[in-house]
């Protein structure tokens, strides 16, 4: 029961990353409010958690509404009592060259993991102050260190490091801490399936024998990180063990970034 009682807002909370997180999370004693745009998958995120004894609340949220964040604060607050951890997952992606890049590309990735991470920054900081502290985890990607040739990933993924930083030392005086993750190939639909926020096709899906073998290649440990590989850097830095943790970036890739 590390995370006794902690309330948890989790965004992308019903993707691969933020629902191992979710559960973990719950496992560990916190209250999760499981805040995602895609209702229904968010739900049943929410009632598996909830059939398992846990305690879990679905938050409906598009990251990149600042009126959407005060309202997901307010029912977390109302719900739960205290807001203390906030996991920023939400992002998006296009694997396309620089050249074929869109400007509503580069705006809905830049939204999503930038601006979104800062909307919920700024939603969440007061309550954190209200609680005596919290702790606020963005999520960053091999592209924080060795950047590629995605404009948009790789401006909003070194990006979120500066961010990360600038909230660690703003809310260190608040007891609030701010760190980031930085996962490698994760086994999740954002790089196996399909969906509005990060299309693939059978040349950049795991699906592909041959894309998942590169990606491989890439990783010295030779396997794919699975979702709850990251949950559980996400568990310490939430967790009070990490009480003087502020403005770092966690590897969690196996060897990608190296
Ligand atoms: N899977 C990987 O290999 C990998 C590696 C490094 C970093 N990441 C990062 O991890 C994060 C999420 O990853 P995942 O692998 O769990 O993906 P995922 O596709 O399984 O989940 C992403 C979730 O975010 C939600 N979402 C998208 N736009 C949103 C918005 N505007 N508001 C609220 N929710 C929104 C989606 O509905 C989805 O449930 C992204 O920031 C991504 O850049 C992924």
């Amino acid at each position: 029961m590390r995370l006794a009682g902690k309330v948890a807002l989790i965004t992308g909370g019903a993707g691969g990353m933020g629902s191992a997180q979710a559960r973990l999370f719950a496992q560990e004693g916190a209250a999760v409010c499981v805040a995602d745009i895609h209702a229904g998958n968010g739900r049943r995120v929410v009632d598996e958690i909830n059939a398992a004894g846990g305690r879990a609340l679905h938050t409906p949220l598009d990251v990149t509404r600042a009126e959407q964040w005060a309202e997901a604060v307010a029912q977390a607050e109302a719900t739960f009592g205290s807001l203390t951890i906030l996991c920023n997952n939400a992002g998006a992606n296009f694997r396309v060259s620089f050249d074929d890049q869109t400007e509503e590309m580069w705006h809905l990735i830049m939204e999503t993991a930038l601006t979104g991470a800062f909307l919920g920054i700024k939603a969440a900081a007061p309550a954190m102050r209200r609680a005596g502290g919290g702790s606020i985890i963005n999520i960053g990607s091999i592209a924080t260190t060795r950047c590629g040739d995605n404009p948009g990933y790789a401006a909003s993924k070194v990006g979120i490091l500066g961010l990360t930083r600038a909230a660690a030392r703003a809310y260190a005086k608040d007891n609030i801490r701010c760190n980031l993750v930085s996962p490698g190939h994760v086994d999740t639909p954002f790089i196996r399936g399909s969906q509005p926020h990060s299309p693939n096709d059978w040349n950049t899906s795991i699906d592909n024998p041959e894309n998942l073998q590169r990606r491989l290649a890439g990783t010295p440990m030779g396997r794919l990180v699975q979702p709850e590989e990251i949950a559980y850097a996400y568990l310490f830095l939430a967790s009070d063990e990490a009480g003087m943790v502020t403005g770092t970036n966690l590897q969690v890739d196996g060897g990608a970034s190296l």
